[in-house]
């Protein structure tokens, strides 16, 4: 496989094992999730369940969760291996930083067993000290993907804590839906002011496996084919999270074409935009 390929694209970011979390149910729903993401030529893929990064300071309680989430991610990595031969299936986990000293030793815990760990904050907030914990983890070893920042309440007023959390050694992953309007007006308005500041590393479908949510995967593509972003896209959809399964640090991906149209250029001349 060649990730140069666009109809080799690669997801970091869904909830596919079945039974473990809010996302497949069983392995109907996984199978199901799998062919319709293969559909969009996605032909990699990392799932990841939630985990709570607290259990790290439980040793046997961790050993649990994650002994659960094996059980089932090999049945359904077994049963997608011989209906998608073409797709590899791999897993890892989307850690909530619910305490500020998560560690990430278990391989388990990371995308496929890289350096790269998925994390994010509990219930969409924002805790104080999220600089720190970011620069707690690179110190550790591990490289942070911070999950759809742009869902964070209050992030669109403080856009700036997104450059920090990237010169502390964050990588940012935006979702599909939010450039297509899923998750509300204010989230779609900061995944496109993160794009246009160059600042978004990947785009994931965070598809939670149920038949009756949509993947957004096509709406973002067209979406930002129509700025003229097309080379921004091959990286942050397949060259970016392609590198991933081989622990390779994300090509820089360029800003998106700024704002056009009337109210635009209003804003600019006005100096309220902050592209
Ligand atoms: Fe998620």
């Amino acid at each position: 496989m060649n990730d140069s390929d666009p109809a080799s694209l690669a997801d970091i970011h869904s909830h596919l094992v079945p039974g473990v979390d809010d996302g497949s149910r069983d392995l109907d729903d996984t199978l199901t999730s799998v062919e319709r993401l293969s559909r969009f030529g996605i032909r990699k893929i990392i799932t990841t369940p939630h985990l709570d990064g607290s259990l790290t300071h439980s040793p046997e309680a961790l050993e649990a969760r994650l002994s659960e989430v094996d059980r089932a991610f090999d049945a359904a990595a077994e049963a997608v291996g011989l209906r998608f031969p073409e797709i590899e299936f791999r897993r890892g986990h989307e850690v909530m930083l619910d305490v500020p000293d998560v560690t990430f030793d278990d391989p388990r815990m990371r995308l496929a067993g890289t350096s790269f760990v998925l994390v994010e904050w509990p219930r969409l907030h924002l805790p104080p000290g999220t600089i720190q914990v970011i620069r707690r983890i690179v110190a550790g070893g591990f490289r942070p993907i911070i999950a759809h920042p742009e869902r964070y309440i209050g992030i669109d007023k403080e856009l700036d804590l997104a450059v920090q959390w990237r010169a502390a050694g964050a990588f940012l992953q935006v979702n599909y839906g939010s450039l297509d309007g899923r998750y509300g007006a204010d989230a779609k308005s900061t995944a496109m002011r993160l794009l246009r500041r160059g600042w978004v590393d990947y785009l994931a479908s965070d598809f939670h496996g149920r038949p009756d949510r949509k993947i957004y995967e096509s709406e973002a593509r067209e979406l930002l084919h129509d700025l003229g972003a097309g080379e921004a896209l091959g990286h942050l959809a397949l060259t970016n999270p392609a590198r991933v399964f081989r622990d390779e640090l994300p090509l820089p991906v360029a800003p998106l074409p700024p704002e056009q149209g009337f109210w635009a250029k209003v804003k600019s001349m006005l100096g309220t935009d902050d592209l």
